[in-house]
């Protein structure tokens, strides 16, 4: 095994159940993964296997963000998750949650790592990592994703390694940058997306890692790269939005770097944007999903600066073939990195991400349905969109076929607010919301972003907060 530099770490190469059986009951185990990319898939396995034998685990598991079923499904479905920070996307996982049966609490993805190393979440008991390599110093070397991986390891007691065969050794590919807790923070010297600040491999001391297992598993992945008529005409209208800003000088061209959220919408943007004919734009981001090596192929994208390659099956055979050149034009940093307000804030990040539903005075829901059911969790959108140049947020003008409006008077959970939306797009068009009044606000979202259909009924709401009420600041809620 010579991704293993160092002799007596080989030594220590295990089975899965093996290693999973140094888990204790009631364990708080930190896991890398980041939007299905990079997460271990046979230690969670085997943990299933112990709670499907009766075992009562009650593990409290922290991972970068969402990770794919053999993790996240299997525990859920086994009962041997207690508790679950910071992100998810897994249905079973997610119903666990809404019955009560998983306690869970959303947390900004960029704040997460501080919050563990600082111990606000309790200690973490053991780091389950995938790894493409370790070196002679027992330092990690991450597959497709860092995620909160350098947390974990710094924080555990022990670590137990899941090195993937499956994905080639990625050394080269990583920036790993760790800030250290206040009052010892530094500021982040980080002034492109190109930068590179940190090590290339996670630091670990080799007596910590207590199990290494052998995976020849492929990441789950993100989605595919063809867009439906609905979101390409979101990308369209985006695409249009920032050219017009462009020729109006109020950004520059190239772009400022962009952000580009999860899911099938984030994903059509991109697909958009490498046939736009726009040159040398710089992407920083967290996840990084397949059309990103389109755009980079095409000169599109000139750099890409993430926290996680999410590529579907064949776009990650593409990555690994090209991967020489790749990595040239690609880096992952921890998610305190890519997610960090104070770097976002420095580059003036453009921010594009997905909203569930907006109102009328442009706070957006991203992570609630009907105000009480989960969906996925605020993600990275919270880090972005609060310190970005510029923040944008898509979704389609309705769901469930068009049944639902997704501009509605008041939306039935805030994550983000009116103060920090700046335009909201949908398939009929795009709301400046930059400098306008609460009234202003609510008329450019009726007549260019709700669907014709709910027009009418979104009228009259307006109608009646003019009629009904005496004050002219803020759109109220009303009976
Ligand atoms: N009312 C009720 N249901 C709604 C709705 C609305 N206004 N809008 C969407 N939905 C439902 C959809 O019908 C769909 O339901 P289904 O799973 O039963 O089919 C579900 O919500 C997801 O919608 P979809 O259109 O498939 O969205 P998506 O894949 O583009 O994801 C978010 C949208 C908001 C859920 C996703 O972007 C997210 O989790 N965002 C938060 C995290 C984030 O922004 N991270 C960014 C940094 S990477």
């Amino acid at each position: 095994m010579d991704r293993i530099k160092n002799a007596k770490l080989k030594e220590r190469i295990v089975s899965a159940e093996a290693a999973a059986a140094l888990i204790a009951p009631g364990s708080t185990v930190g896991v890398s993964g980041f939007t299905s990319a990079g997460y271990p898939k046979l230690v969670p396995g085997a943990l299933a296997k112990r709670a499907e034998a009766g075992e009562d685990l009650r593990l409290t598991v922290i991972s970068g963000a969402s990770v794919g079923d053999e993790l996240d499904g299997v525990l859920a479905r086994s009962g041997a998750v207690a508790r679950r920070y910071p992100y998810q996307s897994n249905k079973d996982l997610r119903a666990a949650i809404n019955d009560g049966r998983i306690a869970y609490a959303d947390i900004h993805l960029g704040q997460l790592p501080y919050l563990v190393r600082s111990g606000v979440l309790g200690p973490v008991d053991t780091a389950v990592i995938e790894a493409s390599a370790i070196l002679e110093d027992g330092s990690i070397v991450p597959t497709m994703c860092v995620g909160s991986s350098d947390t974990f390891v710094q924080c555990a007691r022990q670590v137990i390694v899941e090195l993937n065969t499956a994905v080639p050794d990625l050394t080269g590919l990583h920036d790993i940058y760790t800030p250290a807790l206040p009052p010892d923070t530094q500021p982040i010297p980080l002034v492109r997306p190109s930068d590179r600040i940190g090590q290339t491999a996670i630091p670990c001391d080799p007596e910590k890692i207590c199990a290494i297992v052998l995976s020849d598993t492929p990441d789950v992945g993100g989605p595919g790269t063809a867009p439906d008529e609905v979101t390409t005409q979101i990308a369209k209208n985006l695409v249009a939005f920032l050219q017009n800003e462009q020729k109006a000088g109020r950004l520059a061209d190239p772009l400022p770097p962009l952000q580009s959220g999860v899911g099938a919408t984030g994903n059509a943007i991109l697909s958009v944007l490498a046939e736009s004919g726009m040159r040398g734009m710089d992407l920083y981001s967290e996840v990084l999903q397949s059309a990103v090596l389109d755009m980079i192929d095409s000169g599109t994208v000139a750099f890409a600066s993430g926290c996680a390659l999410s590529f579907t099956p064949a776009y990650q055979k593409k990555f690994y073939d090209g991967f020489e050149t790749y990595r040239e034009k690609i880096v992952l940093r921890p998610q305190e990195i890519s997610n960090s307000a104070e770097v976002i804030r420095r580059l003036g990040v453009i921010a594009i991400n997905t909203a569930i539903e907006a109102d009328l005075s442009g706070n957006v829901n991203s992570t609630h349905i009907d105000g009480c059911r989960l969906m996925n969790g605020i993600g990275g959108s919270g880090d972005y969109a609060r310190n970005a140049g510029l923040t944008v947020f898509v979704t389609p003008a309705t769901a469930k076929d068009g049944a639902l409006s997704c501009i509605v008077p008041y939306v039935s959970h805030v994550d983000h607010t009116e103060h920090d939306t700046d335009v909201i797009i949908t398939e009929y068009g795009a709301a400046d919301l930059r400098g306008r009044t609460a009234y202003e606000r609510a008329e450019l979202l009726i007549e260019t972003c709700a669907a014709p259909a709910f027009r009418p009924q979104l009228r009259e709401y307006m109608e009646r907060v003019k009629k009904e009420c005496r004050w002219h600041h803020g759109i109220p809620v009303l009976k």
